[in-house]
């Protein structure tokens, strides 16, 4: 760890406040990682001794375990808590329970909430980095990452590219990333969705209320799973009448371009908002690739976060 990245900063909060040096930092410290988790025998010395927490207060399969397989393959501990046997059941508040963890001298605390801006709030108690592995309906910014290094690997440039983002765009914390991060990397996205699923402030993007229109030309068609524990409103029809309109398969895929990749990030609602045999057809789908990705992305936040850590110091 003798070199200095252009990302200066022990924390990785919001897409929004990185540049596209930054970006284009993070996804650089990512390939040697992606040839490194290929070798048989995944284990680095880099980060040996240092303290990770990954602090779930969300369900999560992916973005936890590839914290987890990050972290420990860079020689780091990990410790995972979740909010089942946490004294948050005890009435004691997050921040309180962010202290106390502080307090142990952690290097990062990974943290998913479901309150939007909590991320924000904790590094700013703790001298810990953090991480927001996604708050609310608000940010993830690793995801975001890790999409747009999945499209660097496929298409090696990001400024001639059309990227559909599509379905429940209100609440979704990845779509807000993603276009953080694609615009400003230079593709043009197109935002496809139910009126009632389509912020009415949302910017850099073209806004679509149909597939055929809105997947015209694109490389790329990222589907999004409907969050139905943030729908509390009548957001959406039934699922066979939103399949129809907004799910994709084969057929409406043939709106974008003929080469065009399908992308989601996953948990996925099966034949709501992509057809089943689509998801799994690897020649038209990155869905397995971009969990791949994500373990090489998160390898090099880390990296680089505890870095910056150490040289810039802790508050
Ligand atoms: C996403 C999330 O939790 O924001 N999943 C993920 O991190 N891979 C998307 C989702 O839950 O729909």
């Amino acid at each position: 760890m003798k070199k200095k990245y252009h990302y200066k900063s022990k924390n990785l909060i919001e897409s929004k406040l990185l540049n596209k040096r930054d970006i284009e930092c993070f996804l650089n410290e990512s390939e040697k990682y992606i040839k490194f988790n290929k070798k048989r025998v995944k284990k680095e010395k880099i980060l040996k001794g240092r303290t990770i927490f990954n602090l779930f207060f969300e369900d999560s399969t992916r973005t936890r375990t590839s914290f987890e397989v990050a972290a420990k393959r860079l020689g780091a501990d990990l410790i995972n808590v979740s909010v089942k046997d946490s004294s948050i059941n005890k009435g004691e508040t997050l921040l309180d329970t962010m202290t106390t963890i502080n307090s142990m001298s952690p290097d990062i605390l990974i943290v998913r909430h479901p309150e939007e801006g909590i991320s924000k709030k904790i590094s700013k108690i703790v001298n810990a980095g953090v991480i927001n592995a996604g708050d609310g309906s608000h940010e993830h910014p690793t995801q975001a990452l890790l999409d747009a290094l999945t499209i660097k690997k496929k298409f090696g440039n990001f400024s001639k590219l059309k990227i559909a983002i599509c379905g429940d765009i209100l609440h979704s914390r990845v779509a807000r990333s993603n276009i953080e991060i694609l615009s400003k990397l230079g593709s043009s996205i197109n935002i496809i969705g139910p009126k009632s699923l389509i912020p009415k402030d949302i910017k850099k993007v073209n806004v679509f209320y149909n597939m055929e229109d809105g997947l015209k030309d694109c490389d790329i068609v990222m589907m999004l799973r409907i969050q139905k524990e943030r729908i509390f409103k009548n957001h959406v029809p039934n699922a066979k009448i939103y399949f129809e309109k907004y799910g994709l398969d084969y057929k409406k895929l043939a709106y974008a371009k003929k080469s065009a990749f399908v992308m989601h990030p996953g948990p996925m609602n099966r034949d709501v908002e992509i057809d089943s045999k689509l998801a799994d057809d690897i020649t038209r789908s990155l869905i397995q690739e971009q969990v791949t990705m994500g373990v090489a992305v998160r390898m090099a936040c880390l990296e680089i976060l505890i870095y910056n850590r150490d040289k810039f110091g802790d508050n």
